[in-house]
């Protein structure tokens, strides 16, 4: 991790956790991230639970993500939910790009282009998710998708906000498999992400957040974050544990 950027370590609860067992989630996290300085740590609830998440962590270092919104302000997509109804309740940030997003739902790279703005223009800090399936990495396509991805959904974003958003290389060979990148794989795709960037804007590249998100662990954190491009993680199954969350939150210190 550099030292100019503050690390994030967010937890992705997918469709995991009701309101009552988010609450309790929370109540066990909060003693436990008390002294994580210089470590910004976010949660992100399903919508329903959004609202008592900010609630319940007002006052402490824990922001609040949403997994997904729409582009548009408000309009007949039924279903959806818009940027300024995050921001309504508090809402800090929120996920775009989830490769369950794409791969499950269609979002496609020519929606992010629009969502990350309009994220963007809320106040809302997005987190936008890039990654290559294991056939792309095997067929040697690894670095072809990212640049894709990075390119198109980051397009209609101007060079001074790029180091705004967080980026997220999240393998998807590695999501919830427990087949963790080894910290070579990890590096260099983040440092080839941060280099897309900085074909853009040097000063930005230096700015923007890069995390890794794929089977992180209590047990692989450190390793992962101690690389030099690495700037934090996106958890998915090990976030829903406040114990081993907080573990991983300690290992970013
Ligand atoms: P796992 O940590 O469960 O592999 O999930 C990663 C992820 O998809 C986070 O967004």
């Amino acid at each position: 991790m550099s030292s100019d950027r503050t690390p994030l370590i967010a937890g992705n609860w997918k469709m995991h956790k009701s309101i009552a067992e988010a609450e309790e989630f929370i109540a066990a996290l909060l003693p436990r991230v008390s002294d994580a300085e210089g470590v910004e740590v976010g949660i992100c609830p399903p919508f329903l639970a959004l609202q008592a998440m900010v609630h319940s962590t007002r006052g402490s270092r824990v922001q609040v993500f949403a997994q997904t919104m729409h582009q548009a302000d408000h309009g007949a997509f039924t279903g959806e939910v818009a940027a300024s109804m995050l921001t309504e309740i508090d809402v800090h940030g929120v996920i775009l790009g989830h490769s369950e997003r794409r791969e499950l739902f269609g979002e496609t790279d020519r929606a992010l282009a629009l969502k990350v703005p309009a994220a963007l223009a809320a106040g809302l800090t997005p987190i936008l998710c890039v990654g290559e399936t294991e056939d792309e990495r095997e067929r040697g396509d690894t670095q072809r998708k990212l640049r894709h991805q990075v390119q198109e959904d980051l397009a209609r974003l101007p060079d001074d906000r790029l180091g705004d958003v967080v980026i997220a290389y999240e393998p998807i060979w590695a999501i919830g498999t427990g087949q963790v990148a080894t910290p070579e794989q990890a590096q260099e795709a983040i440092a080839f992400v941060r280099a897309l960037v900085a074909d853009r804007s040097r000063e930005q590249a230096g700015r923007v957040r890069v995390l890794y998100g794929g089977s992180v662990k209590p047990d692989n954190a450190a390793e992962l974050l101690a690389l030099p491009d690495v700037d934090g993680a996106l958890v998915g199954g090990a976030s829903l544990d406040a114990a081993s969350f907080a573990a991983i939150v300690a290992a970013a210190r």
